[in-house]
């Protein structure tokens, strides 16, 4: 594995989700969309792997593997990688034999292995557990090791970094923006437990489970075209993989802390308009807009903005409870 550096210009792929515009969101600020990763046009020069003795065409480098002698009779497979840093880069061609049964990550790992031992990507568990292997997988957000080859499409197999975070080498970016996000969530905050200590119905349990299978890939927030395509709105906006943490939390029967005004205000969870990007991607298939955005923004909506609701609270002083006042309650 290989890992972290400053921030830079995230490259910009291909073939890359094109949500609509988020309501309220700002000018984007950062590069235009082009067909090709950011960056691209103007290479920094040739980013020559270690020990190759391939040519460059057309700007993009190319390296070619004789088949080895133990290799299946399965023909060739290309993988079209961005090489760079936050000074730019380029697309070279990797071109090893095939082997099948092979996933993307078992292919970076011949290349590494074979061709170019100073490709830079972030893997773990190459088992689709860790979320490290995130990248862009013919311009969609995947995980590398749970991307078969063979079911891709016949010819070469583009790999780009995560657009939405600065690069760091290669395939790893700076995901560090998610951790920020992170440390602000105020933590789950339950009561003392009462005689028979904490109850809970299972309803509840399945719940808070389906948000708990989060493995951290962030290819959510990858997706999110509110931070995707506005830069800026990194600064008031939490994103879907947070939006699921808080739903975890506020839908828990035990929990006494109240985020909802914290959501509306400092986590921009009002940017969000349900496009259902970031469900699509979810390696772990979490219903992130129908099952956390969307009943997080009736709460918000709820507790700011329905009169109705708003005078029944004020009639009958109903708001969630502090930690004391639960214990209290509970006797
Ligand atoms: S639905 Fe998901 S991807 Fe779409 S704007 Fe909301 S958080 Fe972002
Ligand atoms: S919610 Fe899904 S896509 Fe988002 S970080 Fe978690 S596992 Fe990855
Ligand atoms: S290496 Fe762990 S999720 Fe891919």
């Amino acid at each position: 594995m290989t890992d972290a550096m400053p921030a830079a210009t995230p490259p910009q792929p291909s073939g890359s989700a094109e949500p609509s515009e988020p309501s309220g969101s700002a000018e984007p600020s950062g590069p235009p969309e082009p067909s090709e990763p950011a960056g691209l046009s103007e290479p920094s020069g040739p980013s020559e792997p270690a020990g190759l003795s391939g040519s460059a065409e057309d700007g993009d480098a190319e390296h070619t593997l004789e088949p080895a002698p133990e290799a299946d009779d399965e023909g060739s497979v290309t993988l079209r990688v961005w090489r760079g840093d936050q000074t730019g880069g380029e697309l070279v061609d990797y071109t090893l034999p095939a082997q099948s049964g092979e996933v993307v990550l078992d292919v970076v790992h011949r290349i590494q292995a074979t061709v170019a031992p100073d490709l830079a990507c972030r893997w773990n568990c190459k088992a689709g557990k860790c979320g490290s292997c995130s990248s862009e997988i013919n311009g969609k957000p995947r995980l590398m090791c749970m991307t078969r080859v063979d079911e891709l499409p016949e010819g070469p197999i583009t790999v780009t970094p995560m657009r939405t975070f600065p690069i760091v080498r290669d395939l790893v970016t700076d995901v560090s923006f998610n951790y920020e996000v992170a440390s602000r969530v105020p933590a789950f905050a339950p009561a003392p437990p009462g005689p028979e200590g904490y109850r809970m119905q299972q309803v509840d349990v399945a719940r808070g489970q389906e948000f708990r299978k989060c493995i951290e890939c962030f290819l959510c927030q990858n997706v999110c075209h509110v931070i995707r395509d506005h830069e800026e709105n990194k600064q008031h906006y939490a994103g879907p993989r947070f939006f699921a943490r808080y739903a975890e939390l506020e839908m828990h029967p035990l929990d006494t802390n109240d985020r909802r005004e914290l959501l509306r205000q400092r986590e921009g969870l009002g940017l969000c308009n349900i496009t259902k990007c970031c469900t699509e991607v979810c390696p772990e298939h979490i219903k992130i807009t129908d099952n956390a955005i969307i009943p997080l923004k009736e709460r918000v909506v709820d507790s700011s903005y329905d009169p109705v609701a708003w005078l029944g609270r004020k009639i009958l002083r109903r708001r969630k409870r502090s930690p004391g006042e639960a214990a209290a309650a509970r006797g």
